[in-house]
């Protein structure tokens, strides 16, 4: 028998019992004729005790453990004297009669430790031995309740989890395709799914009426803290429904989780359409565990002979409450923030309303005590609070003054991690324009169907059109994203032509679709979410990387299987592949 118990369950209970525990040596200490060794597993650690009355070979056995030795003993559940009650076998050690050495181990180039002396690199590298730390194996054990909630509620509401093809056909829409060759046909390739957008709809066409899928996506783009080139959609769609019941049943799914996992009553998910969180927030993914909205300042501040001001088309300000205080020092730091490249605006204007009531700004030459008066009152401004200000081209500046709103928040402590503030953003407009490209691009993707009262605009003004499509955003992260479909050929062949593909370049690549839909679509609609966000959200991490079990590094690369890698060139070759 290779153990009775785990390392995480013996306690007084079992005092006396003879036992059996396998596991890693996660530490020893010598005490004067004493040997303790913690013997450890998934389930915990158990100490075993090597006393006087062990005999020599025994104890000169123990002694010659190293770190992570692969260990079996038998010995007697025995009190412990120096007890230790953070932990559930505390109590009790193991006083140990036979050990066996099941397999040695080299010294691990990092500690097994939860607080590591491993660098990011190395751990990649060893990824395998950085899951046995705790803070990492809990993440998946996280992410392993996730998944069996979703999939116990998805059940419950009569979804059918169907898997759909992994080799699929590249398309020119969404980020770029993975590719792979295909042997038996020469000079052609498979591409690996971005989503299971398609497929999805076909299950709705066949009559699945409500399918999911815990599925692995994957996307050649460039990575992110919160992007993998391959990572998990919980994909969901369903038949005969509008966009009001699929934000219903999925607002489901996520109290299901917040409740069984966290223990947390979210309560019903507010809702805003993406216009306001543009204006008041200057991003289509608000964090809104805290307000600080933003406040438009044209008809306030234009006027008065501040060319920064006179020539934006858009003068945007936030009022951070409290921050009057800030320095000089800090001011400047708030300044250089939104100078970076990555953020790139020109500067920063501010409004301080200090605590004894007075009023001083960085552009006093050009506003009067009045107009500092009107400035305040705009922000609706208190003593002690710091109006920040930015000016400049509306989209810019939005973007630019979001970056600050989030970084202020940082620093005034009110982006909690075990605060959870889900938003439902809807009415995205059906297409954005690029101006690379000189045409529209769908915003979520060419299969999202207009609301019904904007179809006439698609005409006269498409930018204007309104998308039955929604995203779920937590803390500021785009945790999921669906809309409804187009479900009749007509439309969708319009949508196409709109994005710029002619009929024929439509039908080949999407012809499979618009001809089902001429058998028979129902109305349907659906959502994905990004399983990984959810995951690192529920754990309270930025990072994506930590909730996967062997992520890849920022370079795209797996730099423990050391992947990717070139490939013979008989590979090559019977792939029909020359390469320059
Ligand atoms: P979308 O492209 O919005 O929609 O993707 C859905 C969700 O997937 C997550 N996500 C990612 N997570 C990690 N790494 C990435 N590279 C990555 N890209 C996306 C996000 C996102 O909200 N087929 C549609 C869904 C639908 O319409 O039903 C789709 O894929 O959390």
């Amino acid at each position: 028998m290779q153990r009775t118990h785990t390392c995480g369950e013996l306690t007084t209970a079992q005092l006396g019992q003879t036992v059996v525990l396998s596991g890693w040596v996660h530490k020893s200490r010598d005490l004067g004729g004493m040997t303790f060794i913690d013997v450890r597993d998934r389930y915990g650690i158990t100490q075993l005790v090597f006393d006087a009355d062990a005999d020599e070979t025994l104890r000169n056995n123990a002694r010659d453990l190293g770190r992570e030795y692969v260990i079996k003993v038998t010995g007697t559940v025995i009190e412990r004297e120096n007890k230790n009650l953070k932990i559930p076998t505390g109590e009790i050690e193991i006083k140990v009669s036979v050990l066996e050495v099941l397999n040695p181990s080299k010294l691990p180039p990092f500690t097994i430790e939860d607080d590591t002396d491993g660098g990011d690199d190395l751990r990649m590298k060893y990824r395998y031995l950085d899951l046995r730390r705790n803070p990492v194996r809990n993440n998946l054990i996280l992410r392993h309740r996730l998944a069996q909630e979703v999939r116990r509620y998805l059940d419950g509401e009569s979804f059918l989890e169907v898997e759909t093809p992994v080799l699929i056909k590249s398309t020119p829409e969404g980020a770029r395709d993975f590719v792979v060759p295909s042997r038996m046909n020469p000079g052609e390739f498979y591409a690996l799914p971005q989503s299971p957008q398609t497929f999805k709809q076909l299950l709705m066409v066949s009559g699945f009426d409500r399918y999911f899928q815990v599925v692995k996506c994957f996307r050649d783009e460039d990575l992110r803290a919160d992007r993998q080139p391959e990572f998990t959609q919980i994909d969901c769609e369903m038949a005969f429904v509008d966009q009001e019941d699929i934000l219903h049943t999925f607002e489901g799914l996520v109290t299901h989780l917040f409740k069984t996992v966290k223990g947390i009553d979210l309560g019903a998910i507010p809702r805003m359409p993406y216009a306001d969180a543009m204006r008041l927030y200057g991003s289509d993914k608000p964090d809104i565990r805290f307000d600080m909205p933003f406040v438009e300042l044209n008809s306030v501040l234009q006027g008065a002979g501040f060319p920064v001001f006179d020539q934006a088309e858009l003068v945007v300000g936030i009022r951070a409450t409290g921050c009057a205080s800030y320095t000089r020092k800090q001011l400047d730091e708030l300044t250089d923030f939104v100078r970076r490249p990555q953020i790139g605006a020109s500067g920063l204007v501010y409004l301080r309303y200090n605590a004894d009531g007075t009023l001083k700004s960085s552009v006093d030459k050009f506003f009067g005590p009045e107009q500092l008066q009107q400035w305040a009152a705009a922000f609706d401004a208190a003593p002690g609070d710091l109006l920040l200000v930015m000016a400049g081209a509306t989209d810019k500046v939005r973007k630019q003054l979001c970056e600050l709103r989030l970084e202020i928040a940082s620093q005034l402590g009110l982006r909690s991690k075990t605060t959870f503030a889900p938003l439902w953003v809807v009415d995205f407009p059906l297409l954005e324009w690029d101006e690379e490209s000189g045409r529209y691009h769908a915003m979520h993707h060419p299969f999202t169907s207009p609301k019904a009262t904007d179809i006439p605009l698609l005409e006269s003004d498409p930018g204007q059109v309104r998308a039955n499509a929604y995203d779920l955003v937590i803390n500021g992260v785009e945790v999921g994203g669906g809309s409804i479909r187009i479900h009749q050929r007509e439309l969708q062949s319009r949508m196409f032509d709109l994005l710029g593909f002619s009929p024929a370049e439509a039908q080949k690549q999407f012809g499979f679709l618009m001809d089902a839909f001429t058998y028979g679509a129902p109305p349907h609609g659906g959502i994905a979410f990004g399983f990984d966000r959810l995951v690192s959200i529920f754990a309270g991490l930025d990072s994506i990387r930590d909730v996967i079990a062997f992520p890849k590094n920022n370079a795209g690369r797996d730099v423990m299987i050391e992947s990717p890698a070139s490939i013979s060139q008989e590979q090559l070759n019977e792939l029909a592949i020359a390469l320059k």
